[in-house]
């Protein structure tokens, strides 16, 4: 293996030191091959501390117009892919500070009057993650648009709902997919919530005690379209609980995104044949001819093991830190840009495919007529003719059974072997064994009913609109 670091003394605090960097401690404390990912915030960061400084007369608007144009310069060189990046220099504010005094001369060297590396990188990242987040949430809000058109076509389509995976009573597929609607919509609202919190300046905290220069930190924060400066400096550069918040929500979204997959997953099976995907969103098998694997879903669950283990890593690696700064925190990032990635990748994808996915609604009605899944209709019909509930979940029961035994659904046996069971059944209890009757009596705000799921539908319209 060929060790191509460079061997000089640091730039940027080799003075007090005799000999350089040992090459592997330099590789190892590096963080540039990651942390190269913020260096457009890391500029608007800069930019925004020069104007400052000019604007409070610690720089010459000569100098500070210098650096702005070296900066502008350095970005379209680093999206052209032609920036000179070395390992030698640490991590991208180094990188970008050394190329700017290499473009523009002793001017750069100014640029970090009155800030350090410390308040610099938590202004990236909370620049990084709010731009991230706001990514997230678009990706976010289009898979749930996806969910109430679906669920609008599918306001009537009848399947069994499920608790213990058995069958339960049915509901509708429209109902069902306002409920995956529901937990995204909270996750929506975490992820804004944190991203408030995050929302906060921590420029001028410089290293851990602030600077002793006039500064102006409200001004720096309104530049970067901060709400405020972060109040405390120590606190500043020491924390790092907003992306912790952030893979926190996320690993919760996550979560939501693999109770979805997995029941993708399971309705495509032959098994089931709830639904059909597109084969765009499917591979096959390179041995077995028959097979269309649901991929995407398959994915999204397995990814979810990442992201939250993310969460656990960032907890961790805050877990006992001393205040102020402490190079652990250098490790907040991978973690941080994965679940980034991420959950975007596993939004994008869902959001594309759910629009797709094909009601088989025959499949899912046949298989809501097996398993009894009227069974607590009829019980509630009994109560409605005034025998109290416990009652007639035993007579219910003993319904069941007869019918297990014959090998038919409730509703096909005769009215006088039900009568036999209970004098006060009537021939009106047929139309409650339906599946329709069964889920247009849950008609009640919330219900799975067609009416309420159109409902619903709109409601949930609207709450995109007032919330965007
Ligand atoms: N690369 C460092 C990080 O990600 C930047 C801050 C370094 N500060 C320091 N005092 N060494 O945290």
């Amino acid at each position: 293996m060929t060790e191509t670091i460079e061997h000089v003394p640091h730039s940027a605090w080799g003075g007090r030191f005799s000999e350089t960097t040992d090459a592997f401690v330099q590789r190892f404390t590096a963080s540039v091959d990651f942390d190269r990912r913020l260096a457009d915030h890391d500029i608007d960061g800069s930019i925004a501390h020069a104007r400052m400084l000019a604007k409070v007369g610690v720089l010459s608007s000569t100098d500070c117009e210098a650096i702005i144009a070296g900066l502008e310069a350095i970005r379209t060189e680093i999206a052209r892919g032609e920036f000179p990046w070395s390992v030698a220099l640490e991590d991208v504010h180094m990188n970008i500070e050394v190329r700017l005094t290499e473009r523009i001369g002793p001017a750069g060297k100014r640029l970090h009057t009155g800030r350090s590396r410390n308040d610099q990188v938590a202004t990236d990242i909370r620049l990084y993650l709010r731009a991230a987040i706001d990514a997230c949430c678009s990706e976010l809000r289009r898979l749930q648009q996806g969910l109430i058109d679906l669920a609008e076509r599918e306001a009537a389509t009848i399947m069994p709902g499920f608790t213990h995976l058995q069958t339960a009573q049915p509901v509708t597929l429209g109902h069902h997919l306002l409920a995956w609607f529901e937990m995204l919509h909270r996750d929506y609202g975490r992820l804004r919530d944190g991203q408030r919190r995050a929302n906060q300046c921590p420029l001028g905290a410089a290293a851990l005690a602030g600077t002793s220069f006039p500064i102006d930190r409200h001004d720096t924060a309104t530049q970067l379209g901060f709400d405020a400066p972060t109040e405390n400096s120590l606190d500043s550069v020491a924390d790092r609980d907003f992306a912790i918040e952030f893979c926190a929500a996320a690993a919760l979204l996550m979560t939501h995104l693999s109770r979805m997959a997995e029941e993708l997953v399971l309705w495509t099976s032959a098994q089931f044949e709830f639904i059909a995907l597109p084969d765009r969103f499917c591979t096959g098998s390179s041995i077995m001819p028959q097979k269309k694997n649901p991929d995407v879903p398959e994915l999204v669950r397995g990814k979810t093991g990442r992201v939250n283990g993310h969460l656990v890593s960032l907890l961790t690696l805050m877990k006992s830190q001393p205040l102020a700064y402490n190079k652990d925190n250098q490790e907040d990032k991978e973690p941080l840009f994965d679940t980034v990635d991420t959950l975007l990748g596993c939004l994008r994808a869902f959001a594309d495919m759910v629009p797709h996915i094909e009601a088989r609604r025959d499949t899912m009605a046949a298989a809501a007529r097996k398993g009894y899944a009227t069974a607590t209709d009829l019980a509630d019909y009994l109560v409605r003719k005034g025998v109290p509930f416990r009652d007639a979940h035993a007579v219910v029961g003993q319904a069941v059974s007869q019918a297990i035994e014959r090998g038919c659904d409730l509703a096909d046996l005769p009215l006088a072997d039900l009568q036999a069971l209970c004098q006060s059944i009537e021939a009106d209890v047929f139309t409650v064994l339906t599946l329709e009757g069964s889920v247009a009596a849950r008609g009640h705000f919330g219900g799975t009913a067609p009416e309420q799921v159109r409902a619903a539908v709109q409601r949930a319209r609207q709450r995109l609109l007032d919330a965007p």
